[in-house]
């Protein structure tokens, strides 16, 4: 079996309220644990920044799922590799909000300016949901 890692970038719509957003979340864990599928959903009230992981045909067939969903568009591939270790292994979908993130952890990749993940390379993307994971594990305890 392969087993990949998939980041991707997307901006919020109009049809995502709390309500919708509650509801992905929901479907996303229940369908990701029955999957094998692992990760993390970094929201903002502008965008979204998920990585998925787990056997390549699942993770392949959920994105394409993911990217027809009106509630969001723009959907942009950051990075996409087979790796060997799960780095959220612990979550079927990890969520973090990011006014619950430090402003540093954003200085660190915006610089002074607004945070754009669009302007985020494939590493860059990764490393910061990772670091994200890593700082807000008591937030994410549990969930
Ligand atoms: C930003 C975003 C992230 C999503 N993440 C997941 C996910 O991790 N797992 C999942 O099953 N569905 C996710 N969805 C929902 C899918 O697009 C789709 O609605 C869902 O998988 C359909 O599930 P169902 O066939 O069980 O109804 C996400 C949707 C959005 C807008």
């Amino acid at each position: 079996m392969h087993m990949v890692r998939l980041v991707y970038v997307s901006r919020m719509t109009e049809e995502c309220d709390t309500e919708a957003l509650q509801k992905v979340l929901k479907i996303s864990r229940s369908n990701n644990k029955a999957k094998d599928i692992t990760g993390i959903l970094c929201y903002d009230p502008a965008f979204f920044l998920q990585c998925l992981e787990g056997p390549r045909e699942a993770v392949n067939q959920l994105y394409s799922e993911i990217q027809r969903d009106p509630r969001h568009k723009d959907v942009v591939l950051l990075d996409y590799c087979e790796v060997a270790d799960r780095k959220f292994a612990d979550w079927s979908m990890a969520f973090v909000a990011a006014g619950d993130i430090s402003p540093q952890t954003f200085e660190t990749y915006g610089g002074k300016g607004k945070f754009d993940p669009y302007a985020l390379s494939a590493a860059e993307a990764s490393r910061f949901l990772v670091q994200l994971a890593a700082k807000e594990q008591t937030l994410l305890a549990g969930q």
